[in-house]
């Protein structure tokens, strides 16, 4: 309180939303509602979705100003629109900071997500494996040069490529070559899988499959994968097959820019091209961005706008550079080892309470629990969970019986839950909030006798209970203590 005046002392970042809400509530007050709605539902739950966390109020509030209302395709200095001073400054300073951060020679802050970031790797490669020694070879400097018939013989070439990428129930993404996804109409894709026994990348399997299939891309990277991989092997099974290496580190940027992940572990040395998201745990804004350290490949990534993306957006990048300052401090790199010790004893946690988990542990910022353990679906996990206040999503497990909808596994992240600083004792009251739950989820069976694979029944005295512990949980360690908003 102020002394003289009797008024509650503001926070720069109270004052910040609260006019920023009250501005917005004069032209659609619902708007303000709903962000207001937003933070609320956020600060009452306790989150444990892997590709989610909290950004920095210096990064939510870069996002919102009129570096919006600027267009500005191309590149710094080379627009195809005038009065880009700022932006090229911003996007050049985003760009600086990434390479730093990353110790890469070359980043590219436009995608506007992960998605997008992996098209302008696609695109690069294409432009740089197939089109380039194609124009060479028929003497040409441009596709609009080509005869009618030279570019028929170029498109079937585009779609004849190869690439190979780990599974969708092991852990891959739709966007690494899966049927339904744009990648997977662009490309003929294998995948690789992980090893029955352990549940760990098999190397030897993906160098057979890549011997076997010569792919021009070989994608590593994953969605819910609990182990690290190793890039350096990576690179030598590409290197034996003459094939490119993207790693999409779309997941553990974060842990990659704490220097959690080095050496064999680091993509950067090793990958040809390196996409990521850029709001997971690395926790900025939503976005992309690519990395590479390869001199022949950047001009084609830089023709990613206006060639796969629309313009850029200079708001963003402004946020992307804020981001990727946080994450060049020591506190950054604490918080990006704590996510790991944190994923490590809620896995700890959940094991010694009966949960198996998908190759027994993690050493990244996620751990997937086989909730066959529990008697249950992963729907029904998911779903008794969110009962009892904790948000966690459903996934496949390898080898999954339950497909990808009923799935047979829950995955859980631990970079939200570090960023409002809870620590490995927290993550064994967690452990424990999850396993009674679970414990206490009985499924129902359906008109026809059969195990419901959706239904269940979960005991309200358990429910009411672990609820009132998640308050607890998120009373110690509120969200965004510095915004004082109701
Ligand atoms: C490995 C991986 N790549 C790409 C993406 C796509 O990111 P975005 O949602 O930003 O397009 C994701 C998102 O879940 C991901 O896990």
């Amino acid at each position: 309180m102020n002394e003289n005046s009797n008024e509650e002392v503001l926070t720069d970042e109270s004052k910040a939303f609260s006019y920023g809400l009250n501005i917005i509530e004069k032209s659609e007050p619902l708007v303000a509602e709903y962000i207001r709605g937003e933070l609320g539902n956020q600060r009452n739950q306790l989150k444990l979705i892997a590709s989610e966390n909290y950004a920095s109020p210096a990064v939510l509030l870069a996002m919102g100003n009129w570096f919006s209302d600027k267009y500005a395709e191309g590149t710094p200095g080379h627009r195809f629109y005038a009065g880009c001073e700022f932006v090229d400054k911003v996007e050049t300073l985003a760009s600086e900071h990434a390479k730093d951060l990353f110790d890469a020679r070359y980043a590219y802050v436009q995608p506007h997500s992960g998605i997008d970031a992996n098209l302008v790797a696609f695109w690069s490669l294409l432009a740089y494996r197939v089109e380039v020694p194609f124009l060479e070879a028929h003497g040409s400097k441009h596709v609009n040069d080509l005869t009618e018939n030279d570019w028929a013989v170029l498109r079937k070439a585009f779609g004849d490529q190869r690439m190979i990428g780990m599974s969708l129930d092991a852990g891959g993404h739709l966007t690494h070559g899966f049927r339904p996804n744009i990648s997977g109409k662009l490309f003929d894709q294998r995948s690789y899988g992980v090893d029955p026994e352990t549940e760990r990348v098999d190397y030897d399997a993906i160098r057979s499959l890549a011997q076997d299939f010569r792919p021009l891309i070989i994608v590593a990277g994953y969605s819910a994968h609990p182990r690290k991989i190793d890039f350096a092997k990576m690179r030598e099974i590409a290197d034996d097959v003459d094939a490119v290496l993207m790693v999409d580190m779309a997941h553990f940027a974060g842990l990659v820019a704490g220097k959690v992940f080095t050496g064999d572990f680091d993509p950067i040395p090793h990958a040809h091209i390196v996409t990521s998201t850029t709001h997971k745990s690395l926790r900025g804004p939503r976005g992309g961005i690519v990395l590479s350290n390869e001199e022949d490949l950047t001009e084609h990534i830089d023709k990613g706008c206006p060639m796969v993306l629309g313009g850029p957006l200079a708001n963003v990048m402004a946020a992307k550079a804020v981001a990727f300052a946080e994450a060049k401090t020591e506190s950054f790199r604490s918080y990006a080892q704590q996510v790991v010790d944190n994923a490590n004893a809620l896995a700890e946690g959940i094991k010694k309470r009966g949960g198996r988990l998908v190759t027994d542990g993690t050493d990244n910022h996620l751990v997937l629990v086989d909730v066959r353990s529990f008697g249950l679906t992963g729907r029904q996990a998911e779903s008794a969970l969110e009962e009892s206040g904790v948000i966690v999503n459903r996934n496949s497990v390898p080898f999954d019986p339950n497909g990808a909808w009923y799935t047979s596994g829950i995955r859980l992240g631990t970079p939200a839950l570090t960023s409002v600083g809870m620590n490995c004792d927290d993550m064994d009251h967690i452990a424990e909030i999850i396993c009674s739950t679970l414990k206490a989820t009985e499924p129902l069976t359906t008109s026809s006798g059969e195990m419901s694979k959706a239904k269940y029944d979960l005991s309200g005295s358990v429910q009411s209970e672990n609820r009132t512990l998640c308050a607890e949980l998120l009373g110690r360690n509120p969200l965004y203590p510095e915004v004082g908003l109701p």
